[in-house]
This record gives C-alpha cells, structure tokens and sequence, in this order.
C-alpha cells in the first residue's frame, strides 16, 4: 500500500484468527498496521500482534532500505499492537521508545522493563523532529485504552490515529467501509462516545490529509465522510432513517409477531427495516444496528421470571455502551405471569433520552386477535412520519399542523376613552423591517377589537415565561366593556397616553394601524412602530411554554365532554356544538379535545 515517498506501510494481514479481541467474530481476518517515517531519523509507527512478529520485521527491514529505525512510537498497548515491542527493541538496540507515561507502565507490567535508558515520553502538545516531517503528539484517553496517542506528522498532514478510525477485516478483503467499522467502533470504544468526541473536536484544528488508523485501510480521500460517521456515532446521534428489529423466539410465536410487524413496517413506507434473531446472528452486528437507527423494537420472552438470556445479554451490550436518543418499542410474550415488558423497560429506563412507544404488543402464548391489533397500533405508531411523508398515505389535510406555528404571547392594551382595556392575543407578527410593520389580528367579538377600530392606536406588551397565569385570567377570560382590568395595577404609560403592564413583560411596542383587513372572524391591523422599549431580558412567553408550564391542568377528573385547551374550561356533554365558543377564553371548538 503507497502513503508516500517517505511513509511506508508494514503491516500484516491476519487470515488466522477466529475471535478478534477473544469475542469479535472476523469472518474477513484483520490488519495490524504499521508504518515506517524515514527521514534524517527513522521513526516505527507501532508493531503488530505476536503471530505475525517475523512478518513484520521482514517488512521493517524490506521498508528501511539499510537504515535503522530511531525511534519506536507507540500509540496503543494492547497487544494486537504491542506484542513486538521487546522483540523490536532487542532486534535494535540503539532505537528509542517514544510513547506516553501510562504506556511505559504498562510496558512494565507486559515485557517487564518500561525502557528507562531509552525512551521519550510524551504528552499532549509534545513534537518531536524527524528532519523535514515533524511529529506532534495528541493524547486520546479511552480511545480505546487511557495511555493513547494520536500523532499528527504536520509536513505532509498524516494522522496517525491508533484505533480510531480503524475496522474490522484484513486488507485484502472487498468489503464495505462502514458496516465493519461501525460494528468495530461501537463494539470496542461504543462506550467512550464522550472521550472519542473530545479528541475528534482536537483533530479538527489540524488540516489532516491523511488517516493511517492501526487497522483497517489507510484513509486518503473524502475524509469529511469518515469525520462525519465519527461525529453521529460519538454522540450516539441517528446515523440511518429505519426500525431496527431485535428478537428470541422459542418456540416461534415471538418470531411470528415480528414478522408480522416488520410486514406492516414496509407496507406504511418505513425506509430500512432490519431484523435480528438474537439467538442465531451476530451480536455485535446487533449492537452496531441498534446504534445505527433511531427506532428499536424488542421482542423476547418472559423466562425464568426474567428475560430469554441473549435479550438480557443484548440489553446489557446497549446500556454499558450509554445507548441513548433513541425510541423503543417493546414486544413481550408469556403464557402465565408474562413480564418481558417490564423488565425490558426497566432495563432501558436509565438511558438518556430514550422515548418508549405508547403501544406495547403482549402475546399470551401465541398471536391472537389482540395483539395483532397492538402490531398494528405500533406499526403506526412508529410509522407516523414515514407516512406523513408519503404523498399517497399521508393526510393532507391534518389541520392539526395549524397548532405546530410557534406563537408568542401578548396584552394588547387600548382605551376606549374613559377606561383603559387590556386582551391577550397570539397573533401578533413582524412583516417588515424597512419600514418596521407589525401585524396584529383580533376577533371581532372582543371590545378591543372595537376600541382600536375607532382609535386606531394600540400598545403589544410581550410577555414574559415569569407571568403567572392570573395575568392571562385577567385579561384573557373576560370582557373590558364589563370589567376594569387595571384596577389595582400600577399605572405605566407610554407616549400614546395607552398603559403597558408595569410586570411580566420583557418588552412593549406601541403601534399606530396604517391599514385594516377584514378577515371575516378578526380583524387584521397592520401597523407602524411608534414607540419599542425592551425592559427586561427574560425569555418571551410562547404558547407551548404557556401549555407545558403555566396553565393549570383542567379538573377533569369523573367528567365526561371535552376540556379547552387554551384555558382547561370543560364543557360536559356527549357531543361539543361544533359553533360552541368558551365562555372563559372566547376559543371556539376547534381548540377543544375530548376529556381523556
Ligand atoms: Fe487495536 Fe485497542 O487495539
């Protein structure tokens, strides 16, 4: 393999093993990686593991052209990649040891010296000249021992990477770069999504040309494509739209209702599905996949009052590598105290960010009317976007995507004259910049709508996440014509003579209307800015923030009808009239919901 004129690739291929790292199956062997600098001095990038020691020295040897290396650099000390050091160090006895303070403790303890006549140790920052190329050296903790250093040769933009960035298979197989480096990746440093991240936010101040991992093959072109997989998998993000299936199946019941899922998955247009019996495929195939897709189903047995061993074991593969932002369905069977859902949950439970479905599928037994029904409600459970996007599936016309505009929420203040009158809205929008024009729109059957028809001035309070909600009882849910709103309110005017609310706003403007639309329902002001003060720096009220944090829960508790939404009033009753207005807040129908 040609790097350059100067770098020389000396690596082995091993076509022997069975278990990489005593667990990993690699039906395509692996590459232990080397490399040689030859410069004004000659520098060794690493050995390889134990079986192939005369391998490697021959290709050192063939690579030196008659020189002698003059230092060793050692990335990593795990065996597949240390197992040569001694044998290299007796073979040149004047070469020094160049590696971190941990990786000569670990010397120690492996070939019992750590070189101390004949070593340099170093750190982050250190560099180290080799004539025209220089060596600068990154540590790289966990990634995937503690004692890891990276070293970036700054002439010709080399990254000389360890294990990260490497995969599983030798060199002389044709296979896909992703598949064996994702199972790789999250298999051995899964775990250290944290740390692999912090080092690849430290590569990214360097201009690198270059990848030479300790496996897998030299990395020469498109980078940003390798870079960008590293990214999505150290911060545990969704590298593939789809639904990962993983399953044991005893006595293939369970299987049944799987396949049955997966069916419905593809038929409501799910882009991947993938399924996995746990009990027969590879399980690092499993993890990998469970870590490429946003969505996962489980599926296994009760047993033993717990779960079918490879779905615990698979589980227990998931947590210890921080399985994280994902959604989780869960299928259970048992035949008489079934509690494979539980235990699965319980399992799931402390990761962070991971959403389980609403709809669990429970099997007694074997499938029944029942729990096709629950494959069903998962099905479009999971699907719910994949069918929305679809033109020939989805509902065009879901009025429900009205409530998803982000609004604020706003006072609008007025006076009629002889009282001052105050509404809450959220519908106020900036149209334009130059001139600054400001569109409010209010319903006709509010008195303010008719006051600013006749003065044609109003002032928008912005308010603020710190209003409570008996500002929006105040001047939400009753009328002005009836009411004074600001009794008792401290008295704050603009230049427009109107009041602004002396608390819980963070701004006001006041606005002179430049132009009126009738909108059947409301009335569409568009207005100039006349005055803006912004008075505090607290967030802006928005809708969803209202919802979520301010407005009471309604008392729904026994009553049957349906609960308003904006302001939690239950109208009790079988059928809503579909022109029933709320008495507190003036909403009508549409933002009514049935009383769950
Ligand atoms: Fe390739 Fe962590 O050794």
């Amino acid at each position: 393999m040609f790097i350059s004129d100067s770098i020389k690739y000396i690596g082995v291929n091993d076509h022997k093993i069975d278990l990489f790292e005593g667990q990993y199956v690699v039906p395509n062997g692996m590459a232990y990686n080397s490399y040689v600098i030859v410069d004004d001095k000659v520098a060794v990038f690493d050995t390889v593991d134990r079986n192939y020691s005369h391998e490697w020295l021959d290709n050192l040897k063939k690579a030196l052209g008659g020189r002698t290396p003059d230092y060793l650099i050692v990335s990593h000390m795990e065996p597949d990649h240390s197992a040569n050091i001694a044998a290299f160090a007796n073979l040149y006895p004047h070469a020094v040891i160049v590696a971190s303070a941990k990786a000569f403790s670990m010397m120690q303890n492996f070939f019992g010296t750590d070189f101390a006549d004949r070593r340099i140790t170093v750190g982050e920052g250190d560099s180290l000249s080799l004539g025209k190329h220089v060596l600068n050296f990154h540590t790289a903790p966990m990634v995937h021992w503690p004692e890891v250093v990276m070293t970036y040769e700054s002439t010709e933009k080399v990254l000389f990477s360890a294990d990260a960035f490497g995969k599983f298979g030798a060199l002389d197989a044709d296979e896909d770069w992703a598949c064996e480096a994702r199972r790789y990746y999250f298999g051995i440093v899964g775990k250290y999504g944290a740390q692999v991240a912090s080092v690849l936010k430290k590569l990214s101040a360097l201009e690198v040309a270059v990848i030479c991992p300790l496996h897998g093959p030299v990395l020469n072109e498109n980078l940003s494509y390798y870079l960008n997989l590293y990214s999505i998998w150290s911060s545990y993000g969704v590298e593939t739209e789809g639904i990962f299936i993983a399953y044991t199946s005893v006595y293939g019941n369970t299987k049944k209702a799987v396949d049955a899922l997966a069916e419905k998955l593809k038929e409501k247009g799910c882009p991947k599905v993938s399924v996995t019996d746990l009990a027969r495929d590879d399980m690092a195939e499993a993890v990998e996949d469970a870590f490429r897709y946003g969505k996962i189903v489980l599926a296994t047995t009760t047993y033993n009052a717990d779960i079918f061993p490879f779905m615990r074991t698979f589980i227990e593969h998931l947590t210890e590598r921080n399985f994280s932002n994902r959604t989780v369905a869960l299928i259970e069977n048992g035949s008489w105290a079934p509690q494979a859902a539980k235990v699965m949950k319980e399992m799931l439970s402390s990761g962070k960010n991971i959403k389980f479905a609403d709809n669990t599928v429970h099997i007694r037994s074997a499938l029944n009317e029942e729990s096709r029904n629950q494959i069903d409600a998962l099905a479009d459970e999971l699907c719910t976007e994949y069918i929305a996007q679809r033109g020939d599936s989805a509902n065009k016309n879901d009025l429900k995507a009205l409530f998803n505009i982000g609004y604020g929420l706003y006072v609008v203040t007025s006076n009629d004259g002889e009282r001052d009158n105050g509404l809450i809205v959220n519908t106020v929008t900036q149209l334009t910049s130059s001139p600054n024009r400001v569109a409010v729109a209010i319903n006709k059957d509010n008195y303010s709508h008719h006051i600013i028809r006749q003065t044609g001035i109003m002032n928008v309070n912005c308010l603020s996440t710190e209003a409570p909600f008996s500002v929006f009882q105040n001047y939400g849910f009753r009328s002005g014509r009836n009411v004074d709103k600001f009794e008792g309110i401290a008295e704050m005017r603009s230049d427009n003579g109107l009041r602004f609310l002396p608390q819980y706003i963070n701004s006001f403007m006041s606005l002179k209307v430049e132009q009126y639309i009738d909108m059947g329902t409301h009335g569409l002001f568009v207005c100039s800015v006349t005055e803006a003060r912004v008075i505090s720096k607290v967030e802006t009220m928005t809708y969803t923030y209202y919802q979520n944090n301010v407005k009471p829960k309604p008392e729904t508790e026994g009553k049957k009808g349906f609960v308003c939404k904006v302001c939690g009033y239950v109208y009790e009753g079988d059928e809503l009239p579909e022109d029933f207005v709320c008495p507190l807040c003036k909403h009508g129908a549409a933002d009514f919901e049935p009383v769950k």
